[in-house]
């Protein structure tokens, strides 16, 4: 061809000589090269995902894991009748969590992946519901938490679930045990403490939490279970803090939630819910599905999902160990508590979270002290610069006028990637000294990119009771 000279000259194939389809169904077909240098390029705008300190999500994988993943490229999950290893290698994990959580019998007790901890808390959310009706409750079922990531939003909103987050009173970050028989009646269907806040980071305290509801039912009241939201916690407790007592040790807790592809380590796409005991889970929640043959038991929102997540997840076990988890936790830890000692001598700063294993998750949390002409947007956005990526945001109800900010340490982030986040919040606290703006940015002009997407409607305040 005359205008392409050289036929491994990708950029002057035809097709770069206009721009790609964005808005109606492509007409024509493109090289594949061509298709695949296009959206590659696409991406370049996307940031980072291991500077990204936003997210809690894994962002480094090994070798191996890898591979896996490439090589279940093509198995559905849910057809276990045809990947019946897969389907072991779910079973296997379930029951392997069950024991690491201290399930009283987890060879039978009943839990499955799920796309995320999303799902996971809706699959709890759900059997709570079912468990609630099958006692007798009738009404609006409720159910009562602290302040929560934005999917049990999502469960209430979705299944007609009244949500009574209790807000913070004066200088707490958690949901607070004295708090909670205002809140809880006989429509509660669970009490969901975070273990593991997404806010700060920090643990609820599931054991106080559940103390006061067995005084609750002691004194006449409803007798509520518990539902663990360990989205990152469930993957740190375990190994880090394993005298924490969070977990099925507490007889009130019914069911726990987490994400295999945050502290599980594995890649994105698979999360965890766990129950008690098999009784625990209603059965009419089961479907049994005859499909291509086989005979096949699902609790899930989706039918389709890819194996490779739940594959790679055994590996990460098979692999680690509880050895294996509590060394590479620990180093995380490590540079979260790094972190934390470097933004401390930094000046202005008062951190909530400095990355105690006992007292929350591998993340540092800190608040700009007063006195500032910028602000923890600002701050964010001169970051942002730089490439790193750190959630700036108001605490939720009762303390939104405070901003705070977080950054989530996760597996592959470094002591050495510290010392430079460390020098550029050094850089970018001079840049806004030296140059201050004459008006602070807001939330909305420094870019989105947190976890606690509040929703559009307005909130419905949990009416204390008399
Ligand atoms: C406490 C908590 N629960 C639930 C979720 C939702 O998890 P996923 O992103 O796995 O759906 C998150 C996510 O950050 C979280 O922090």
């Amino acid at each position: 061809m005359a205008e392409n000279p050289d036929p491994h000259d990708l950029f002057s194939l035809p097709g770069f000589t206009r721009p790609a389809p964005h808005g109606g169904f492509p007409a024509y077909e493109l090289f594949p090269e061509v298709a695949y240098e296009i959206v590659h390029d696409e991406l370049l705008l996307d940031g980072v995902a291991r500077m990204n300190l936003a997210t809690f999500c894994t962002t480094w994988i090994d070798e191996p894991a890898r591979r896996l993943m490439a090589e279940s490229l093509d198995k559905n999950i849910v057809d276990k009748d045809e990947y019946p290893q897969t389907a072991e290698l779910e079973h296997r994990c379930v029951r392997m969590l069950a024991d690491l959580w201290h399930a009283p019998d987890p060879a039978t007790t009943l839990g499955t992946s799920t796309t995320g901890s999303s799902e996971a808390a809706m699959l709890g959310g759900l059997a709570a519901k079912f468990r609630w009706r099958a006692r007798g409750g009738t009404g609006t079922p409720n159910l009562v938490s602290g302040p929560v990531q934005v999917c049990w939003e999502k469960f209430a909103r979705y299944f007609d679930v009244e949500l009574r987050q209790v807000p913070l009173r004066g200088d707490r970050y958690t949901l607070h045990p004295d708090d909670l028989a205002a809140y809880c009646d006989a429509n509660t269907i669970a009490v969901v403490p975070t273990f593991g806040q997404t806010f700060t980071g920090l643990f609820e305290d599931v054991a106080a939490i559940s103390a006061a509801l067995d005084r609750l039912h002691a004194s006449g009241g409803p007798d509520i279970p518990i539902h663990v939201d360990a989205a990152s916690g469930g993957f740190l407790g375990p190994f880090t803090a394993p005298d924490l007592v969070w977990d099925f040790r507490l007889p009130r807790v019914k069911s726990i939630n987490a994400s295999g592809h945050k502290t599980g380590l594995a890649p994105l796409g698979v999360g965890w819910v766990v129950w008690r005991e098999a009784a625990d889970l209603p059965r009419e929640l089961v479907f049994d599905v005859d499909y291509l043959g086989g005979h096949m038991p699902t609790f899930n929102l989706n039918f389709s999902r890819p194996g490779g997540q739940v594959i790679t997840q055994y590996y990460d076990f098979i692999r680690l160990g509880r050895a294996g988890y509590t060394r590479v936790q620990s180093a995380i830890y490590l540079v979260a508590r790094h972190f934390a000692e470097g933004l401390r001598a930094l000046g202005p700063f008062e951190l909530i979270h400095a990355g105690e294993p006992e007292r929350g998750i591998t993340a540092v949390a800190w608040r700009l002290v007063d006195g500032a002409d910028y602000n923890l947007y600002d701050l964010s956005d001169r970051l942002r610069v730089r490439g790193w990526l750190i959630a700036a945001y108001p605490l939720p109800a009762d303390r939104q006028d405070e901003t705070i900010m977080r950054a989530v340490f996760r597996h592959g982030f470094t002591v050495d990637m510290v010392q430079l986040l460390l020098a550029d919040i050094r850089r970018g606290l001079r840049q806004l000294t030296d140059n201050p703006r004459r008006t602070p940015l807001t939330r909305a002009e420094a870019g989105g990119f947190t976890h606690d997407a509040r929703p559009e409607v307005p909130e419905q305040g949990p009416p204390p009771r008399a």
